[in-house]
């Protein structure tokens, strides 16, 4: 912020901000609505809660909640600190995100504790489900009410939190099949890659690493990341597949589904945050700017596809498919944390895009995220609302109002930052560089 206002007194860099920058010519849309009203908000929050029933949806509401209404329990915030060493964390792990994680508990099953609770720790999974990731989505509400001074004792059929979570992640080592290349499966009964895993787990292995000082998970979490692009990611577009593998149950689909390509982007942002907050960032910044890369190289894919709608389709390089709001508020929130999080600024336009379109067009006066992808039948459109994009739209507002509040434009024209507003140091850089380029450009000029 003290960086974009000293720019701001720089009256050269508005003579040549952009421009010498050979920034593609943006795209052109109309300008559009991007106030999201707090009674709206409290619409979408309530019906998030209402939808959600699935593992993954509780999940994934349990971190919008984190992210949108509690964010010192946020990994992006960079005050976050060990919960596990954190007083002021335990003493306040937050009501909703205890009742996720205790209904979680009240489902999962027991028959596995004569195995776990005799020989512990060679896992046990959080609930019964086809599918072995989807479950881990909780891990980290789970590990945060063991974390807490009021509830963390709370023994619930027959184990307590800290225990069900430590035995999640063990399940995940120990237990679910792998590929050939090491990449641990989405699914329970054979190994098959799906790209909504890299919301499912590598988070929940980094959190715990992080909260234990484990640098071997905080490197497990990392490395499915990247054996999950190996195998996933289409070489053309540099977009990622939904699913890869497997053949025993029927379930396939290669195509370039914007849910899955969201869920790779926000996985990865989430733990490359981890890593950074952990007490291994510094042996650990390569994995970090890997990560970073990874996922701008989706959203520069996804961006350069976006339809005169404002949105991606649901199968992104699919002329046929619907523009999707759900994958493309997800794609949207990854480009904003790119820039809060100082990666790039790259991405900004496109964010807000997406975000004044659905902000603007998508939401129901119910609080309904209209125009969803049917979270549960991928190729058509949904008519019940989207668990998950309820969720969707509360995790890009979060980020949105950090990026407004770090200094971000929100211009609704498709046109990205050309410097100076993404903290950190990597944002300076691009920042110096753009006055550099400024400086050369008006002395030449
Ligand atoms: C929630 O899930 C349970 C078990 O999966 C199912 O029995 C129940 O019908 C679902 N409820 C709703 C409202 O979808
Ligand atoms: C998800 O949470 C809801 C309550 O918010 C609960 O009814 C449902 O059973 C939970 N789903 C699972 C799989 O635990
Ligand atoms: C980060 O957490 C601190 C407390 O740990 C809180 O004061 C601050 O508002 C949070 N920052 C953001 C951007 O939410
Ligand atoms: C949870 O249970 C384990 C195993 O019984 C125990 O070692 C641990 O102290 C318990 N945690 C809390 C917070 O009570
Ligand atoms: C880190 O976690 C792994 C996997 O659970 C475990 O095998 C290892 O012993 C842990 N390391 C430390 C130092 O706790
Ligand atoms: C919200 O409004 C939408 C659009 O009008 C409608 O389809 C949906 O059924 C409503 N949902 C609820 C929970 O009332």
């Amino acid at each position: 912020m003290l960086l974009t206002t000293f720019l701001s007194t720089i009256p050269l860099l508005s003579l040549v901000s952009a421009e010498p920058l050979g920034v593609a010519p943006p795209r052109v849309f109309e300008k559009r609505q991007v106030e999201l009203s707090g009674e709206m908000i409290d619409k979408v929050r309530t019906l998030a809660y209402n939808l959600n029933n699935k593992s993954w949806e509780n999940g994934t509401l349990a971190q919008a909640i984190i992210e949108f209404d509690y964010p010192s329990f946020s990994p992006f915030n960079t005050s976050h600190t060990r919960p596990s060493t954190t007083p002021s964390l335990q003493s306040s792990v937050p009501d909703p995100i205890i009742s996720l994680a205790r209904v979680t508990l009240e489902n999962r099953p027991t028959a596995q504790n004569a195995d776990t609770l005799d020989n512990p720790f060679r896992g046990g999974r959080l609930l019964e489900d086809g599918s072995s990731a989807d479950p881990a989505s909780l891990g980290v509400a789970v590990l945060l009410a063991g974390e807490s001074e009021r509830v963390g004792g709370d023994v619930i059929g027959g184990v307590n939190f800290s225990v069900a979570a430590r035995e999640e992640v063990e399940y995940q080592l120990y237990n679910v099949p792998r590929t050939s290349e090491g990449a641990i499966s989405h699914r329970a009964a054979e190994a098959q890659l799906w790209a909504d895993f890299m919301y499912m787990v590598p988070p929940f292995l980094a959190y715990y690493g992080f909260d234990t000082a484990n640098q071997t998970l905080l490197q497990i979490a990392y490395d499915q990341c990247r054996l999950y692009r190996d195998a996933l990611q289409d070489k053309d577009t540099k977009l990622w597949r939904h699913i890869v593998g497997g053949e025993g149950n029927g379930i396939s689909d290669s195509g370039l589904w914007a849910t899955g390509n969201g869920w790779a982007t926000a996985g990865m942002l989430r733990v490359a945050a981890t890593i950074r907050r952990s007490e291994f960032s510094g042996d650990m910044q390569d994995q970090v700017n890997d990560l970073a890369g990874w996922v701008g190289e989706i959203v520069d894919a996804a961006k350069s596809r976006v339809t005169s709608s404002g949105l991606v389709r649901n199968y992104i390089d699919d002329q046929s498919s619907f523009p999707d709001t759900a994958g493309s508020t997800m794609l949207a929130y990854s480009a904003f944390r790119l820039s809060t999080m100082g990666f790039t600024n790259d991405h900004t336009g496109f964010a807000n895009q997406v975000h004044s379109t659905v902000v603007g067009r998508h939401l129901a006066d119910n609080g309904t995220l209209t125009d969803a992808v049917d979270p549960l039948v991928w190729d058509r459109l949904g008519t019940a609302g989207s668990p998950e994009g309820q969720s969707f739209v509360l995790l890009m507002q979060a980020a949105y109002n950090e990026y407004r509040t770090a200094g971000g434009s929100d211009d609704t024209e498709g046109k990205d930052e050309s410097g100076g507003v993404a903290l950190g140091v990597k944002g300076t850089w691009v920042a110096l560089v753009a006055v550099g380029v400024a400086l050369v450009g008006a002395w030449a000029a």
